[in-house]
């Protein structure tokens, strides 16, 4: 995920497209530039890192009135100052949001053309560069552009020697600004909120034209399309949100798309699979090391990897590993798992195993982060910003990772066939289907958002899933809450089991559901209010105050429907007592101290 902005007008573009990229900085921050037209000559200038660092090294008062910004989000290529954007090609300077898919195969067309970045965008600038040296005329380009670009796309455009913007969408968003003083372009609606909230909508295919005082839209086929101008009611905060109340819901509701474009990445096909995986097969060991979520995803990483993959598997916290003896095998891997990539215990876990020559691989979702940089290999989720402190849509996607490689291991040693792959197909469906009707865990959040204390209760997996189910309701609303290994409730803890404390079970491994019943009847007996989240009909309903039923999958994808419907009964619980739900007191989204 990238942001654009672009401005042509009466007042000075510079000042206007910076404030515009800061308020996208949610969609991504890892290098920001600009492009600008000085005395009928394109100017750019680049930084890595935050729009802070371009802020400093520009000057904001620049005779300009034209120009495009980017603040990127790597997806082809690191973050670095020769890989961020805007590109320039030829008689073309552009910003672009989005994925072109068929990049290599065009960036091999385009034997004329020296290519400077890792970038897909620099090729859609050289295409665009030729197709205009051949037509001389940008709107026979872009309808042209369309027919040959796969993939996901919003670009604005400069040409050299035309005092104009040009931007076309598909399958990225994007919206047109309209002030009394100029008019933009925009990935989202907050860059233009300080100058105006009034805006075009543009849709897949279309594209338009922007002068200092017009702006003219284009359906697919280059005809004039008429708009309705469509006028945004609310803040800046909002508009990000998205409509959603909070980052942490819009998040929640993100999920089936991080989760697929996750799962594509790595099962595009089972050769893609098997070439993003290769050589892990080789490791006899493997640690699994992360902090609070991550660490919870590496205990059902432990119990799939284990079953599938028929390896050793530990997994630590972060803080505890790195003062810990450790004895490793002879091929052992150390798999890190951080969605900021910055944690600085997990940090300090790489760094310590590199010294001690032990492979590692981290699992990360900011591109170019420490974690990422320095380890052996990454494999990189595709969660996009998470912006509310609680990790939701990076934590299923972490989840998912592992299962990939739980996957690609049991195929390798057989113990899994390929028909498996289809039980990852129909993940987003099932979890938009949860997302659509959430009066069940509303009405869970209704009966005991004013308990003092709640316990989730689980074993094997599902024990490991309800760590993070507890942790997500204590962050974010303050309840004391707890998890407990089923079995293990009667050796000390059940003393503060009484008449109306809450306890939520999960059950979903058939090998064990009866021996966690059984507990929950334990619990029961001493009055407790108890819910039960599972996949399969549970007789003496009568017991319970609420069964939450979700659809019974293959262990390797089913973890993330129960974490779905425990993330709301968080975020439901967390409002209803009025607590700050993006921003938790004393919490930080990147813990970069020890
Ligand atoms: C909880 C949460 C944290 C993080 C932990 C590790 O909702 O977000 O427990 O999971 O601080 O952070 P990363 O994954 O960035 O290393």
């Amino acid at each position: 995920m990238c942001g654009i902005v672009g401005y042509t007008g009466k007042d000075k573009c510079i000042p206007k497209i910076i404030s515009g990229l800061e308020s996208l900085e949610y969609r991504g921050y890892d290098s920001a530039g600009i492009a600008y037209i000085i005395n009928g000559e394109i100017e750019i200038k680049k930084e890595q890192g935050r729009i802070a660092n371009l802020k400093e090294s520009i000057k904001l008062n620049e005779d300009s009135y034209t120009g495009i910004g980017h603040t990127r989000w790597a997806t082809h290529g690191k973050p670095c100052k020769v890989n961020s954007h805007p590109h320039h090609v030829g008689k073309i300077t552009l910003v672009h949001n989005g994925i072109v898919e068929n990049y290599e195969s065009l960036k091999a067309e385009l034997k004329e053309y020296k290519f400077v970045s890792e970038t897909d965008s620099e090729v859609v600038a050289a295409l665009i560069d030729k197709l205009y040296s051949e037509e001389k005329d940008m709107l026979k380009v872009l309808v042209k552009l369309k027919d040959t670009l796969v993939g996901s796309y919003a670009l604005g455009i400069l040409v050299e020697g035309e005092d104009k913007i040009y931007a076309i969408r598909k399958d990225s968003p994007l919206i047109i600004g309209v002030s009394e003083d100029g008019n933009f372009i925009a990935s989202d609606v907050p860059a233009i909120l300080e100058y105006t909230n009034m805006y075009y909508l543009i849709l897949n295919d279309e594209f338009a034209e922007l002068t200092k005082d017009d702006i003219v839209i284009y359906d697919r086929d280059g005809n004039v399309s008429t708009k309705n101008l469509l006028t945004f009611e609310g803040s800046q905060e909002a508009a990000m949100k998205n409509g959603y109340e909070h980052f942490m819901l819009k998040e929640i509701y993100e999920q089936p798309k991080v989760i697929m474009d996750t799962i594509k990445e790595y099962i595009y096909n089972l050769d893609n699979l098997n070439e993003k995986m290769s050589g892990l097969e080789k490791y006899d060991e493997i640690d699994i090391v992360g902090c609070g979520s991550a660490y919870h995803v590496g205990l059902v990483g432990k119990s799939l990897i284990t079953k599938y993959g028929k390896k050793r598997v530990n997994v630590d916290i972060a803080s505890e590993y790195r003062y810990t003896e450790h004895v490793y095998s002879k091929n052992n891997l150390i798999i890190l798992i951080s969605q900021s990539g910055e944690t600085a215990d997990t940090l300090a876990v790489l760094r310590q195993a590199k010294e001690e020559g032990i492979d590692t691989l981290a699992i990360v979702n900011v591109v170019g982060s420490s974690i990422a940089r320095e380890a052996d290999r990454v494999l990189y989720i595709k969660a996009g910003v998470e912006v509310a402190v609680a990790t939701t849509k990076a934590y299923i996607c972490q989840l998912m990772m592992l299962s990939l490689i739980a996957l690609y291991l049991g195929l390798k040693n057989n113990v899994l066939d390929e028909s498996i792959v289809e039980e990852y197909e129909n993940i987003d469906a099932l979890i938009e289907e949860i997302l659509s009707d959430t009066k069940d865990t509303e009405e869970i959040a209704n009966s005991i958002y004013q308990n003092k204390d709640v316990f989730y209760l689980g074993r094997k997996v599902d024990y490991a899933l309800s760590m993070e189910a507890s942790l997500k309701l204590k962050e974010v609303s303050y309840l004391h809450s707890e998890a407990y290994a089923a079995g293990e409730l009667k050796h000390g803890t059940i003393s503060l089991i009484e008449e109306g404390t809450p306890v939520i079970s999960i059950i979903t491994d058939d090998d064990i559901r009866l021996k966690t019943l059984s507990n929950v009847k334990e619990v029961c007996a001493r009055g407790a209010k108890s819910y039960i989240i599972t996949n399969e009909e549970v007789l003496d309903k009568d017991l319970y105050t609420k069964v939450i039923m979700i659809p019974k999958l293959h262990d390797l994808v089913g973890s993330v429907l129960v974490m779905v419907k425990c993330q709301l009964i968080a975020y439901y619980v967390a409002k209803l007592n009025g607590c700050d739900i993006d921003k938790p007191r004393n919490l930080a989204k990147s813990v970069t101290v020890e």
